[in-house]
């Protein structure tokens, strides 16, 4: 059995995939196969009805582990507390093991772009990052707060470090974990041209809590990280690297346009789960909440 670390304080949760609607009933079913639960945060705050019912089963029967989309927390517009407020609420309700959000902007100046945009590697933008950090680590001291290197399609002129280095800096400056997702390095490595195993040998491997796992869509002179497709075996590649090199992490099948049938979505989870296996060895699936 694999000696399973804990990182910034965080269990190895073992291969998890997204609470999505169509899956309600069918995953609670598939336990089996299912190591741990990610909730996309803002589907469930301040949730009643079905959603409600549904947010509390799988509390008790799954780890379960927070990820959001609307923190923005490289935008110039001050936090909201509107909404921080709420994912407060959201935190106490479910006890997740982590939470996580991306290292981008999605909203400013009351403006909301529905889409997850890149912040320059800049020093400016580095201090306003590792700052708005803290505030939302201020308010949750005692749950690990992860950001998400995202996928990128521009590249700004002011840019006066490369993403690695930014990274690094800013997940050890504020004291925060990484969601590390492989997929989107793999994206952002063809599409700007640069090493994706350089890049994640120069990350510090006691900051991964978390992996993502996704397919994403090739048009040719650039690769798109839709999560509606399945995983490439590169990406598999990729994946087996980071853990021969960093050890086991809870890694989470991400797939959110195109959903497929649950089965299709458990295979790919059983296949990410191979991969890891073939590395790190047979590890202890983690106890149901209930039973924590
Ligand atoms: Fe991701």
């Amino acid at each position: 059995m694999t000696d399973t670390p804990k990182r910034l304080g965080a269990p190895f949760l073992g291969y998890g995939v997204g609470l999505r609607r169509p899956h309600w009933d069918g995953v609670f079913e598939a336990a089996d196969r299912v190591d741990f639960l990610e909730i996309l945060s803002e589907n469930f705050m301040d949730a009643g009805g079905e959603p409600s019912v549904v947010l509390d089963r799988a509390a008790e029967a799954f780890p379960l582990v927070l990820h959001g989309t609307a923190l923005s927390i490289g935008s110039v517009t001050p936090l909201d507390t509107d909404y921080l407020d709420a994912l407060d609420r959201l935190v106490e309700r479910t006890r997740p093991l982590w939470f996580s959000d991306h290292l981008c902007f999605s909203s400013a100046f009351g403006v909301e772009y529905h889409d997850l945009l890149p912040v320059p590697f800049t020093r400016e933008a580095l201090d306003h990052v590792v700052d708005r950090v803290r505030q939302v680590q201020a308010r949750q001291p005692n749950i690990p707060f992860l950001l998400e290197n995202p996928s990128y399609y521009v590249e700004y002129g002011a840019n006066e470090m490369s993403e690695a280095e930014f990274l690094v800096e800013l997940v050890t400056r504020a004291d925060c974990g990484l969601l590390l997702d492989v997929n989107n390095v793999y994206v952002n490595s063809v599409n700007h041209g640069y090493d994706a195993r350089a890049f994640i040998d120069a990350l510090p491997a006691e900051r991964v809590v978390q992996l993502h796992m996704a397919g994403h869509d090739d048009l040719g002179d650039v690769i798109i990280d839709t999560h509606g497709a399945p995983v490439i075996p590169p990406v598999l590649d990729l994946f087996r690297h980071t853990v021969e090199r960093i050890g086991p992490v809870s890694t989470l099948l991400e797939w959110d346009n195109a959903l497929p049938p649950l089965e299709t979505l458990l295979a790919q989870n059983d296949a990410v789960r191979a991969a890891g296996v073939e590395v790190h060895g047979p590890y202890p699936r983690p106890e149901p909440r209930g039973q924590r």
